[in-house]
């Protein structure tokens, strides 16, 4: 499932974590506010870093809305 997709191994992050810390607020002008946001909320990409661009990809996807594959 997409939900437990772990997104950020250092930190156990799953597709599910992020998306709920990004509907707590859902008033975000920019993706990078939103990964501030995300970051405190999960402490995301706070390890290797590695996951940096998945975790941005992520939040501009929901950020967008569900996408039209
Ligand atoms: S996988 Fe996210 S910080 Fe390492």
């Amino acid at each position: 499932m997409k939900e437990n997709y772990m997104v950020c191994n250092c930190k156990q992050v799953s597709y599910a974590d992020i998306a709920n810390a990004l509907h707590v607020h859902n008033k975000f002008t920019d993706v990078l506010e939103a990964f501030e946001d995300v970051q405190k909320v999960t402490h995301c990409s706070t390890g290797c870093g590695g996951c940096h661009q998945k975790v941005l990809d992520i939040i501009s996807e929901i950020l967008m809305g569900p996408e039209k594959a």
